[in-house]
């Protein structure tokens, strides 16, 4: 299938083709949500030598996955010039000849490295609708994967890879003290030793029509945190208590939000947040994201600490059995999610 990219440099678009047509009248379409403002964690208190200051950031970093599931991590002490030559080298890779974009594929279903156009979902009504993104995601952990084009890839992923593998470790770190658990309780429950990190791009043409499609649907992330970079383009909401909100990014800051994972883990304590990416008409959008997971074995339930105070809330399920499900489930079906759930 064409990328949306060509679609879009191949004729002058006036209008949204109907595969891509999300909505079929405007007056269900899209509206974007009023902004707001996240919940701001300074990364560097997480390792303050003063007690008081590790103690609020810790404490403020359990309110902002108990209250939002999305926060912005600053001072994450990740080079801007990594952060900038990485959107410049996903760029490059968007702008090969499709040929040899596709040849990077590989079918290994476990460590698949896919570069995909419009993914499609199907609605309520058993139909196809294509989104408007061009994608590219592989895994870089405990295996990995990655293309060898454009020059420099290899080294800017596996350099991000490592740096993103510790930021994810120590605010796991803080989040396992906020639960009221040791320190070091997520990191071996879920062995992040040989946790799942995935690195995705995903590339949003301008779109002729953006209150008619979709760049992602509302979907939540199946690991434990993930991570997400914009190239300065908004185009993310979040649902916060029952309503879609717009969100934009401080300089220099990360995006995380809690994954479905992690609600298991923390007994429901840290709920998944539902998400979406909306398209808009006039620039191209780049989102560099990085869902980090247990290791594909771990066998994923609530934390034992937590049920002494109430019973577990969700079934077990093996991570890797988990991501697998999850990516034949179709929109209209009930989330895996609430399918563990035990009330
Ligand atoms: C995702 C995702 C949102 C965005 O890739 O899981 O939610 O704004 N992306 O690209
Ligand atoms: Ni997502």
């Amino acid at each position: 299938m064409a990328s949306v990219k060509a679609l879009v440099q191949s004729q002058d678009l006036k209008s949204l083709p109907s595969d891509y047509a999300h909505f079929k009248d405007s007056q269900k379409s899209i509206v974007a949500g009023p902004e707001v403002s996240l919940p701001v964690i300074d990364f560097s208190l997480l390792s303050s030598t003063n007690p008081d200051e590790r103690a609020k950031v810790i404490e403020d970093l359990g309110k902002a996955c108990e209250e939002w599931g999305f926060f912005m991590v600053v001072n994450h002490g990740i080079p801007e010039n990594l952060i900038n030559s990485l959107f410049n080298v996903c760029n490059e890779f968007f702008d090969m000849p499709e040929e040899e974009k596709l040849k990077f594929e590989t079918t290994n279903p476990l460590y698949p490295v896919m570069v995909r156009s419009g993914s499609t979902i199907h609605d309520k009504s058993n139909q196809t609708v294509l989104f408007w993104r061009d994608y590219l995601r592989f895994f870089v952990h405990p295996e990995f994967y990655c293309p060898d084009k454009p020059q420099d890839f290899r080294d800017l992923i596996s350099e991000y890879s490592q740096r993103t593998r510790d930021l994810a470790c120590k605010l796991l770190q803080g989040i396992s003290q906020s639960l009221g658990m040791e320190e070091d309780y997520i990191q071996k429950a879920m062995d992040l030793d040989h946790g799942t990190q995935i690195f995705a791009a995903n590339y949003y043409p301008p779109c002729p029509q953006p209150e008619l499609a979709i760049g992602i649907p509302p979907h939540t992330d199946h690991g434990l945190l993930t991570f997400l970079l914009q190239n300065g383009v908004g185009g993310l909401e979040i649902q916060h208590e029952g309503q879609w909100f717009h969100v934009n990014a401080l300089p220099n800051s990360i995006f995380v939000n809690t994954a479905d994972q992690l609600e298991v883990l923390s007994n429901g304590k840290y709920k998944s947040v539902w998400h979406r990416a909306v398209v808009n008409n006039e620039k191209t959008r780049i989102t560099l994201v990085v869902p980090n997971g247990p290791s594909p074995d771990t066998i994923v339930t609530p934390a034992a600490p937590l049920l002494r105070e109430a019973p577990a809330a969700y079934g077990p399920m093996k991570y890797m059995e988990y991501v697998n499900v999850q990516r034949v489930t179709r929109l209209h079906e009930k989330p895996l999610l609430d399918r563990l759930k035990l009330h």
